[in-house]
């Protein structure tokens, strides 16, 4: 069914959902705020691609880290989607060649959006990665199993450590990365089914629920990557979480202030829109920041 918007034909309000979604989605946290992610919209069809520059140089742990932060993006665009009223439907593709595509989204039925989709997407804008120490405020065990919750709803696991098992992951960890452990309220390893593009793509889609909830509650998550780099450090965190998952980040969860936005790409910097014949469409220029 063509949609019909206010600018006229179908495929024209269609454009628009979708860059006011991604542009949306762009906020996403990403690795070293490298942002990752590219799209590519083709009638209707839009592609979620692997920056080229981004996966060139990196080692194994760090493109886990770039993967992981496309999923990421996904699942903040699925969010912004259903906050605008429309049913994403997401295609993980299985075995990303060279060409790095990783994901098809299409949408579905258009839907009333729920008050929790508009909540999700409030975090989106109010979220930030926390960088320093948290302040005192304790976390409900009610809310930490909500974020767990959330994670495996995405197919990820978030494992929120205490006592023993926490003294242990705080000893992989030195300095400041030691301190800001330390007096976390909370910490967790976020970890996926496997270690294939596909389980890296659901631990970040489960990494962004796990970001976007705690937002939505005034929570903000900070990341200590050192123990994830380090392949001694990572089988040691990997073997002090239970069943055999994937460790993909170590995370310090909390209240604190809010800070700054840390710059974005632009819009067109990250979309590419093609008509069927491949002539590129200019961005929107009303959907730039
Ligand atoms: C998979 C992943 C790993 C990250 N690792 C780290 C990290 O090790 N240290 C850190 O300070 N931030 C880390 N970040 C957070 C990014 O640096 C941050 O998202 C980016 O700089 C943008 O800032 P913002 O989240 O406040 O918008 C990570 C983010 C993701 C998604």
């Amino acid at each position: 069914v063509p949609r019909i918007g206010p600018g006229g034909a179908g495929r024209t309000s269609e454009d628009a959902v979708w860059r006011d979604a991604i542009q949306l989605a762009i906020n996403a946290p990403s690795v070293r705020n490298v942002q990752p992610w590219r799209f590519r919209l083709r009638r209707g069809v839009l592609e979620l691609h692997l920056a080229p520059e981004a996966s060139a140089d990196a080692g194994d742990a760090a493109l886990r880290t770039v993967t992981v932060s496309c999923g990421v993006v996904l699942h903040h665009l699925r969010v912004a989607l259903r906050a605008a009223g429309e049913t994403p439907v997401v295609e993980l593709v299985r075995d990303p060649g060279p060409s790095a595509l990783l994901a098809i989204v299409r949408l579905g039925e258009a839907r009333v959006p729920t008050s929790e989709d508009r909540r999700l997407a409030g975090g989106i804008v109010s979220r930030h990665t926390q960088r320093a120490p948290f302040d005192a405020r304790r976390l409900r065990g009610e809310f930490l199993d909500r974020l767990a919750v959330a994670a495996a709803d995405e197919g990820g696991f978030l494992d929120v450590l205490r006592g023993a098992r926490r003294d242990a992951v705080c000893r992989l960890l030195t300095g400041e990365d030691l301190l800001l452990a330390r007096q976390a309220p909370a910490l967790a390893v976020l970890s996926g089914a496997g270690d294939g593009v596909r389980e890296q793509l659901e631990a970040g889609q489960a990494l962004s629920a796990v970001v976007l909830e705690a937002a939505a509650e005034g929570c903000a998550v900070g990341f200590l990557d050192a123990p994830l780099r380090d392949p001694t450090a990572r089988a040691r965190l990997a073997s002090f979480i239970s069943r055999g998952e994937t460790p993909m980040v170590l995370l310090r969860i909390g209240h604190a202030e809010p800070v700054p936005r840390e710059p974005r790409r632009r819009l067109d910097e990250v979309l590419d829109v093609r008509e069927s014949r491949g002539h590129p469409v200019p961005t929107h220029p009303g959907a730039q920041p």
